[in-house]
């Protein structure tokens, strides 16, 4: 059973990030010189899937263009004689097979993922939240593939957070497995009020989830903020078969809030081959000169 496919969602609203988002998707936000949307594409890319299913609604077309062939920006690169620059526009709608699927009314994360049935189909495949940006030296993804070819069942990313921060994340609870990083699941509960766990397991968007999910989410009900949760349909899947819980390698950064879109801009632009050094400089120089009066 091979991953191929992946689900992105891209049909919020982007309220978070308004007045930035009123025109422009979120997921079109630039991080240094990409729109976040093109890094979770390169990710998945890099991790062998062959094809994604964007989950989109009304004023998303900017996403769709971006993954498309640009005929009259290549037209005119050309006549410039912008080699390079063209190709590496050009590369972007070679990535990857694209296709759209919409979701008419935003009914929750589950809802969303469910809207993607007909393309996916009957196979295991994977599902990348564009808000949560990993930086690691192995694609998360490409990690979460390497257990799903060991256990052949669904797979959540988690990180540890601190317990004051729980009721703002799925969370999972747990036996530990034989693998290392892995946990096999028992239960899990969306956004849990504090104090109502022991676990600081916190699901961090990245899935692979087997088609079962699909059966599971057309009769799921609305849960935590009256929207249809992916994690209460996960939590029904686990009476089924079993689910495990993987502690990715690398750095996450949730780029749908401003504090961690400010972060990842910092932790991208440091990484950056022609950047990356005068951006350090730049940053001791400012942080040292910093007056807040
Ligand atoms: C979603 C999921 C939640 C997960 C989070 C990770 O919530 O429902 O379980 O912990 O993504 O980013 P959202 O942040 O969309 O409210």
């Amino acid at each position: 059973m091979k991953i191929r496919k992946a689900v992105i969602p891209v049909a919020g609203l982007g309220t978070r990030f308004l007045p930035a988002t009123k025109a422009i998707p979120k997921e079109m936000l630039t991080i240094v010189d990409r729109p976040t949307i093109q890094y979770i594409v390169e990710e998945a890319v890099a991790s062998g899937i062959e094809q994604i299913v964007f989950v989109t609604s009304e004023g998303k077309s900017a996403i769709e263009n971006h993954f498309d062939y640009n005929f009259h920006l290549d037209a005119v690169l050309k006549e410039k004689n912008k080699v390079t620059l063209g190709e590496e526009i050009n590369n972007i709608s070679n990535l990857i097979d694209v296709v759209s699927v919409r979701q008419k009314k935003p009914l929750g994360l589950g809802h969303a993922i469910w809207t993607a049935r007909n393309v996916i189909g009957d196979e295991p495949f994977m599902v990348l939240l564009g808000d949560d940006m990993v930086l690691s030296q192995v694609p998360c993804a490409k990690q979460m593939i390497s257990l799903f070819e060991q256990v052949g069942e669904s797979i959540v990313a988690i990180q540890r957070v601190p317990m004051n921060q729980t009721h703002q994340y799925g969370i999972v609870e747990g036996e530990d497995d034989d693998r290392e990083r892995t946990v096999r699941i028992t239960r899990m509960v969306e956004k849990p009020a504090p104090g109502t766990t022991e676990s600081d397991m916190a699901i961090i968007g990245r899935y692979i989830l087997m088609p079962d999910i699909f059966n599971i989410l057309s009769t799921t009900t609305p849960g935590h903020g009256g929207e249809i949760q992916l994690t209460d349909a996960l939590l029904a899947l686990t009476k089924k078969r079993a689910m495990y819980a993987y502690e990715f390698q690398g750095t996450r950064y949730d780029a749908g809030d401003k504090m961690g879109y400010l972060k990842a801009i910092i932790a991208y632009g440091l990484r950056h081959p022609d950047l990356g050094q005068s951006l350090r400089e730049h940053l001791l120089e400012v942080t040292a000169a910093y007056d807040p009066s």
